[in-house]
């Protein structure tokens, strides 16, 4: 058992309700069993839960992440596995009426109470209530629950099979493992993904209650929609940043209301405790089950809510009160939400843009309380591969490495799970934008009427759930789908291809997007993750959003761009980069480090090419159950083996296991330095013409430890890539522009503040050994710089031939920016400094006549600071190294340190289990210890 796989339930959400004249019995904690009849299990459980935890919790099984447990354990799955829960003595028979609810259930469910059935569940991401008041009071002992879980898995086959269901032609639907994810609503990665086990979990993953009610006129609340706008919002277009605010509210509740309900509605500000607004709410309306008002509160009143790098992350306290006819509460609940606007705008080019040098077709990006920004940032996917052990602390450290690495935006990208409350709430204190998506990727969808009414009350109730939270920046109806899946169809079945765009359009556009706007006018809309924009939009035609798919014209650009390319001999290419308004998605697998290896594999298997090694890797997948999947892992690996030869020193150690580390650290080298210069490309783009917006890389983190393209590792060790992607999404960058081809080369410095800076830039030229190269190789050595607000400028140009550089392999650029601006909405708008150093050479990292450094580092016990020094030469892609037992990180990392130097670095402890010794095993190296035997 390892100390870092602890059973842990996942922390009640930040929202508080409370309940009146109502009896509410918790069902989460222990007191459950699960059991398989099938196979004589019987163990104790929890809720929330799924039975692998349990199963392991139990010791009935060994650590599920272990070696090659993902295919050890797939009997579990494969059975149905029931939660039952001790006799509920809280429950009161005599109550006037009895509910159950469950915040989640995953996935197919057959639930009995008192031995009695009650109903069945299907859809992972849906709320589920069910009115057992006659079960409840004819029940002859305490009642008990029992909730049968189906096989996922066989079900799915189940469905597939049957003559009836929808099939597609081959070619759109991208299998992973376990087939046929896309006639269930569960989780798609439960079925594997090509950087994830495939456990396909089974159990009730989130809260559930039993609700009853002492009298009539009583209500429990459900889920509550707080919607807040600008007056005349529409998603799709700017909002009037001078209108006053409208604060939506909406519950969904259990029970019944008096015939005239009223509702009161505080807000107050989190810090000061100031209430901001106190009020009836008007407008009052009933449908069915929801209840819904609201009020209005001044334009200026509120202070605003800013993503991280732009301004404080304001929050308020909003208290919703449902009152009955004396004015007696009903029911109140409180959200902890945030004033702003944010808003992706994909109109058409202005004219006015086109006189400031932006290329004509549409814009792609978002503003936030009406300003444009840069979004730099990564691609969010489920943190584990069991919900329930994703604890508040584990996504609190997470958050911390986010904003510690400069970024203020995540996709949550859409085949995981709709996020928890409690991870918005992070992200709403951190002020980490959430790009979130419905569950839909890589595959066509049914689009049954069944099917449809079952997206449909799963988007209300995720939409409605999480739109209060002021990080929520946008939803998207799925990844990939339109980008990729539908080419896939089109070249699969040319024929019938308008039909299969019709059933796209009839779910990702007339379905979902009426559902988005009914729930909300804060948030916009697009279909599908990467896109051209739409032509139109016509809420009342039948497909309300005319997406324009492939009507371009040359030379204009519309849309975000998804580039992935496994040809590594290409990968410093500037020119196959693809040049959009924003990219989404972007990026190149690597291995985790050694410390993290040794979490989940034997020490025998500690190889390059090892089985378990290999098997691990799931890029590319099986493509089917297949657990020998050795021929599609092996080219996975071999692009990570060949990048690594072609551009770095190829690790070579005698010892077997230092070999491996290197081979490791080498494949993340790679990774970094080919994320770094898309980033720098892409920045870079925000004073081109096509006024590149964004930048979101994938992916931000590991859900296990396996080779993939993260760049947190499962237990939160940063790998090189998030240091370097830290360093690069500084504000104020220099970066280099190179032709590798023509030998040109440029330097420009970009900025994603809002107003102009300025600054100087130094330019030395230096060989490996720190001494000066003569004349500064025809560099001039100072730039001063004016760059303006979300620009770019170039400060240097030149061709390598015309460097007079007396050898191209030793010889190093160094680019140090200092620079004064302001930070958006900074304090009193005081002005700051920044700084920025990035390294160019003129040759890549294998052909550099590399000396030894001399790299050391030594630790203060006083100050808890680490001081490095290379007393050698030119130290490049330095790299401080903690021991397994703690996690944290270093203020700075994978840098380039010139002799002489003394950095003195800090490192932030997030966790540490070694009682403070770990400092002792800090160790440092560089790309020179990459040569060495
Ligand atoms: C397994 O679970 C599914 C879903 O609840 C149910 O339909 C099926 O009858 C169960 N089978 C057994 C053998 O319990
Ligand atoms: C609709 O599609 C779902 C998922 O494929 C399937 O389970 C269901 O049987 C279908 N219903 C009808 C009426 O075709
Ligand atoms: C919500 O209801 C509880 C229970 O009656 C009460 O203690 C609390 O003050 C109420 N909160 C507000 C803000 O009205
Ligand atoms: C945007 O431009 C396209 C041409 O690319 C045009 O067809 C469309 O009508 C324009 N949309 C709007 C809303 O003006
Ligand atoms: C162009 O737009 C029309 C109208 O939206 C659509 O029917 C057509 O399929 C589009 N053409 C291409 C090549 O995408
Ligand atoms: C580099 O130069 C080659 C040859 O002129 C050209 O084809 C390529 O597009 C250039 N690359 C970039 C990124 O400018």
């Amino acid at each position: 058992m390892h100390s870092w796989m602890k059973l842990a339930l996942a922390a009640i959400p930040l929202t508080v309700q409370t309940v009146l004249a109502q009896h509410v019995v918790d069902l989460t904690g222990d007191g459950w069993t699960v059991s398989s009849k099938a196979l004589n299990i019987s163990v104790p459980g929890h809720l929330p839960s799924q039975a692998h935890l349990d199963l392991y919790a139990a010791n009935v099984i060994d650590d599920p992440y272990y070696g090659l447990n993902d295919f050890d354990l797939r009997w579990i799955p494969n059975n149905n596995w029931t939660y039952t829960s001790h006799p509920l003595r809280e429950v009161s028979t005599k109550s006037k009426s009895s509910w159950l609810v469950f915040n989640g259930l995953d996935t197919f469910t057959t639930i009995e109470l008192c031995g009695k059935f009650v109903g069945t569940t299907d859809n992972q991401f849906r709320q589920y209530s069910f009115d057992v008041s006659d079960i409840v009071s004819s029940c002859k002992s305490d009642p008990v629950l029992s909730l049968n879980f189906g096989s996922a898995p066989k079900i799915a086959n189940k469905i597939a099979e049957d003559p009836m269901s929808e099939k597609w032609p081959y070619g759109p639907q991208q299998i992973y493992e376990f087939e046929n994810r896309w006639y269930i609503r569960k989780e798609q990665s439960d079925f594997g993904w090509d950087w994830g086990p495939a456990f396909a979990p089974a159990g009730p993953w989130r809260d559930a209650y039993v609700v009853q009610f002492e009298k009539e006129e009583s209500i429990y609340v459900l889920n509550t929609d707080l919607d807040i706008f600008r007056q005349g919002q529409i998603n799709h277009l700017p909002p009037d940043q001078g209108n006053p605010w409208v604060v939506n509210a909406s519950i969904d509740f259990l029970g019944s209301l008096p015939s005239n309900p009223s509702m009161h509605i505080e807000i107050k500000d989190v810090e000061s405790g100031k209430v901001l607004k106190s009020a009836a709410v008007s407008g009052i309306h009933t449908s069915g089950q929801t209840i819904t008002g609201s009020i209005t509160v001044d334009a200026d009143a509120p202070d605003l809510w800013w993503p991280s790098g732009m301004g404080k992350q304001n929050l308020y306290d909003t208290t919703i009160t449902v009152n009955g006819e004396k004015q007696e509460a009903l029911a109140n609940v409180t959200k902890r939400t945030g004033f702003r606007t944010i808003y992706l705008n994909r109109l058409n080019i202005t004219d006015d843009q086109l006189a400031q040098g932006i290329a004509p077709g549409a814009n792609w990006h978002f503003e936030v309380n009406g300003q444009e920004f840069y979004a730099k940032g990564s691609n969010f996917i489920p943190p584990d591969a069991f919900w329930p052990r994703v604890t508040e602390e584990k996504m609190n450290r997470l958050f911390d490495a986010i904003v510690a690495g400069n970024q203020n935006m995540l996709r949550v990208w859409a085949s995981g799970a709709y996020q928890p409350d409690f991870i918005y709430d992070i992200a709403d204190e951190r002020g980490v934008l959430l790009w979130s998506e419905f569950q839909f990727s890589d595959a066509m969808y049914p689009v049954n009427e069944t099917f449809l009414e079952d997206v449909a009350a799963e988007v209300a109730y995720n939409v409605r759930r999480v739109n209060h939270h002021p990080s929520l920046a946008l939803w998207a109806g799925g990844n990939e789908i339109e980008s990729l899946e539908l080419p896939l169809i089109q070249e699969a079945d040319p024929d019938n291809y308008a039909y299969w765009v019709g059933q796209y359009e009839q779910l990702f556009i007339s379905l979902i997007l009426p559902i988005v706007y009914e729930n909300s006018r804060s948030i916009s809309y697009m279909p599908s993750s990467t896109n051209n924009g739409y032509l139109y939009v016509n809420l009342s035609a039948t497909v309300p959003m005319a997406e324009r798919y492939d009507n371009t014209t040359s030379g204009e650009y519309y849309s975000d761009t998804d580039h992935y390319n496994y040809d590594s001999s290409v990968a410093f290419d500037l020119s196959t980069y693809p040049i959009g308004r924003f990219a989404n998605e972007f990026g190149y697998h690597s291995m985790p480090s050694l410390q993290t290896w040794r979490q989940a594999v034997d020490e025998e298997d500690l190889h390059f090419n090892s089985s378990t090694v290999m098997l691990r890797n799931h890029h590319y997948p099986p493509g089917g159950t297949e657990t020998h999947n050795y021929k599609n892992t092996s080219m996975g690996m071999g692009e990570m083996t060949m990048a690594v030869e072609r551009y770095y020193p190829i690790p070579d150690k005698q010892d077997s296991v230092a070999n491996f580390s290197a081979w490791c650290h080498a494949t993340q080298l790679f990774q970094a330095d080919m994320y770094k210069n898309q980033i720098q490309y892409y920045r870079r783009g925000s004073g081109m013409p096509e006024r590149q917006l964004g930048s979101l890389y994938w992916q931000l983190e590991d859900i296990w430890q396996a080779p993939t393209w993260a760049g947190i590792e499962y237990d939160g060790r940063w790998k090189v890539l998030h240091y370097v992607a830290r360093d690069i999404y500084k504000p104020i960058i220099a970066a280099p522009y190179w032709n590798y081809t023509t030998g040109d080369l440029s330097v420009y410095v970009t900025s994603d503040l809002w107003k102009t800076a300025r600054g100087t830039v130094n330019l030395t030229w230096i060989d490996l050994s720190g001494k000066p190269i003569k004349g500064n190789a025809n560099t001039p050595a100072s730039t001063h710089f004016t760059v303006g607000g979300l620009n770019t400028t170039k400060i240097f140009d030149t061709n390598i031939a015309s460097l007079h550089l007396p050898d191209k392999e030793n010889a190093v650029l160094v680019m140090s920016v200092q620079a004064t601006g302001h930070l958006p909405n900074s304090e009193n708008g005081a002005a700051s400094t920044f700084t920025h150093r990035n390294k160019f050479t003129p040759v890549f990292s294998n052909k550099l006549a590399l000396v030894d450094p001399k790299v050391e580092v030594s630790h203060d016990q006083k100050t808890g600071v680490f001081t490095v020094e290379a007393k050698g030469g030119v130290s490049l892609y330095t790299w401080l190294d903690y021991p397994a037992g703690v996690v944290g990180y270093f203020d700075d990392n994978a840098f380039t340190l010139l002799p002489g130097e003394k950095r003195k670095i800090g490192f932030t402890v997030q966790k540490d289990e070694t009682n403070g010794k770990w400092v002792k095993d800090v160790t440092v190296q560089s790309l020179w210890d990459q040569t060495t035997k």
